[in-house]
């Protein structure tokens, strides 16, 4: 299928464009460590250009310890030895930029690895250039400055005897917070930046970017007073080229924090990750693992304000999966009896909106989440979740119950590419299992079937780029009390859209507005798509 390369050198290049992300770590290995590797995203930069993706998300590669899987970075100009060296990482990019792919390298500019030469050097004494690039506070060893508690659980402040004092870490120990306060670190930040703009990057994915402006003695972790000043500083002195695309991390964001964040004239980022959506499946109050059931029409209520809100003054990235979160087929689809049909629905329904769309490696095939014992699971979140909640007196069911519905190894697995060993990932052995459904799901039997999943992602992606409207129209929600139906329609002057989607296991009814009598077909996960009484899962979308 031809497809037309955008020009990223324009601003705004992003907003008709679709992206990916790409966890190194479980993509294809090429050396047999159970690693995947950038020769072995090289390798696969065709199936990309055909999936008819225009940039990768890359998950860090940087130089790291690998505590938190290269989000503990070490050196932010060096590759990781486990993924290559830098000269793979200037292929990648050549060999991406000449199938229209640009790159996206992740940065962690909240924290550092603890083994930084900067951590390192900060640790000599206080008096150490490098001590202020990091958050400290005087104190005894007994007592520390609050009780703030840490992204993976404890406090939020790690001892140092030797220096009497104690660092600010808002994920795990090894991740020290960087001090955003001291100039000259930002400074260090933004020739960061520039280092990776003049390897010939297309922009960035800003880790927790909303928490960099930090207070911990007013307990402030997102959304610091100084936040937009340091975005405006960034983009003024690291992000001086107009197609640079930026997409912040930021867990913090509502929608009226989100328009300054992505303002269009460029002068913050190009568009930030929010998660209200995400957390509507969880008891109000509590944190990510005590879920509660979905409601649908919370979840219609959360994206219609996203989209309204936004619309000429904002710009809203599109996801429900990545890295740090179950695959949506297995926590909002019927990943069994309807795994293939659910999984293009949920795609239908995002694919509609206005914003920049980000698959999930393996959501294109409609991989689901893999349940594994407590002693498979790596991340160090899962664990430690399972120490403190098992001490709290939880009953260890009741805590896996919860990793096998939220925790972030779920979705980590290895890319199941083929019905071979390993699902054509490794010759080694992988480092997290292969989900066992691979002689199901894989990429060859997907590219095989003009049905699949794979096919369906390919054509809402080459819709989005022939139809103004999906860059464009203005969202308006139908039937919003409706428990099941997910309809909306999307209008320009010139084109009008409707999409409507069946969230369940039964039939649904949907009043049909008279002006789509007509209207013509533009997608469906149906080969005979039921306009008035939608079947288990299915969807649609119509064009006047
Ligand atoms: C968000 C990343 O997506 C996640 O994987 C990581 O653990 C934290 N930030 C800390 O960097």
């Amino acid at each position: 299928m031809a497809r037309a390369v955008l020009d990223k050198t324009k601003r705004g290049w992003w907003k008709s464009a679709v992206f990916y992300e790409l966890y190194p770590r479980s993509f294809q290995d090429t050396t047999g460590t159970g690693i995947g590797d950038l020769k072995g995203v090289i390798s696969r930069l065709d199936y990309l250009e055909t999936l008819g993706i225009d940039a990768i998300w890359l998950c860090p590669i940087c130089a790291s310890p690998q505590v938190d899987n290269g989000y503990d970075i070490s050196d932010f100009c060096a590759i990781d030895p486990l993924f290559g060296t830098m000269q793979d990482m200037e292929t990648l990019i050549a060999e991406a930029k000449k199938r229209g792919i640009g790159i996206l390298v992740d940065l962690t500019l909240n924290h550092s690895s603890n083994q930084h030469r900067w951590f390192r050097e900060a640790l000599k004494s206080r008096d150490n250039p490098f001590h202020d690039y990091y958050v400290w506070r005087d104190g005894g060893p007994d007592t520390p400055p609050n009780d703030m508690r840490a992204g993976f659980g404890g406090s939020a402040w790690e001892y140092v005897p030797e220096l009497g004092q104690w660092y600010f870490h808002q994920f795990a120990p090894e991740q020290p917070d960087l001090n955003w306060d001291n100039p000259t670190l930002r400074q260090e930040l933004y020739r960061v930046l520039r280092f990776w703009v003049d390897k010939g990057v297309a922009g960035f994915r800003l880790d927790v970017i909303d928490q960099i402006a930090k207070d911990p003695d007013r307990k402030i972790t997102i959304n610091g007073p100084r936040l937009h000043e340091f975005f405006r500083e960034m983009s003024r002195e690291a992000l001086l080229e107009e197609g640079l695309v930026t997409v912040g991390e930021a867990w913090g964001a509502d929608t009226q924090r989100a328009k300054l964040y992505s303002t269009p004239d460029g002068s913050e980022l190009s568009m930030v990750f929010q998660f209200e959506h995400i957390g509507l499946d969880q008891q109000p109050g509590k944190d990510k693992w005590d879920m509660a059931p979905l409601s649908l029409p919370r979840l219609k209520d959360c994206l219609r304000r996203w989209q309204q809100e936004l619309h000429n003054c904002g710009w809203n990235s599109l996801f429900f999966n990545n890295h740090d979160l179950p695959r949506i087929v297995s926590r909002w689809g019927n990943d069994r009896q309807y795994r293939a049909k659910s999984a293009k629905m949920l795609a239908t329904m995002l694919y509609g909106l206005q914003g920049t769309p980000y698959i999930y490696q393996g959501e294109e095939l409609g991989m689901t989440n893999i349940r594994l014992e407590l002693e498979q699971y790596q991340d160090l979140e899962t664990l430690n979740l399972f120490r403190e909640r098992t001490a709290q007196g939880y009953a260890p069911e009741a805590v896996m119950e919860s990793i096998w519905a939220r925790g972030r190894d779920n979705a980590r697995t290895p890319m199941q590419w083929t019905a071979g060993e390993n699902a054509g990932f490794t010759t080694g052995t992988p480092w997290l299992p292969v989900n066992e459904n691979y002689l199901q799901i894989n990429a060859e039997a997907e590219l095989a079937d003009p049905d699949s999943v794979f096919h369906y992602y390919q054509r809402l992606i080459s819709l989005r780029k022939t139809y103004p409207v999906f860059r464009d129209g203005y969202f308006t929600l139908l039937c919003p009390e409706d428990e099941r139906i997910f309809a909306y329609t999307r209008d320009t002057e010139q084109e009008h859209l409707l999409v409507v989607c069946n969230f369940s296991d039964e039939q649904a009814a949907f009043d049909l507005p008279e002006e789509y009598r007509d209207a013509q077909v533009l997608i469906s996960n149906d080969s005979q798509p039921e306009t008035r009484t939608l079947r288990p899962w299915e969807a649609w979308m119509l064009y006047r």
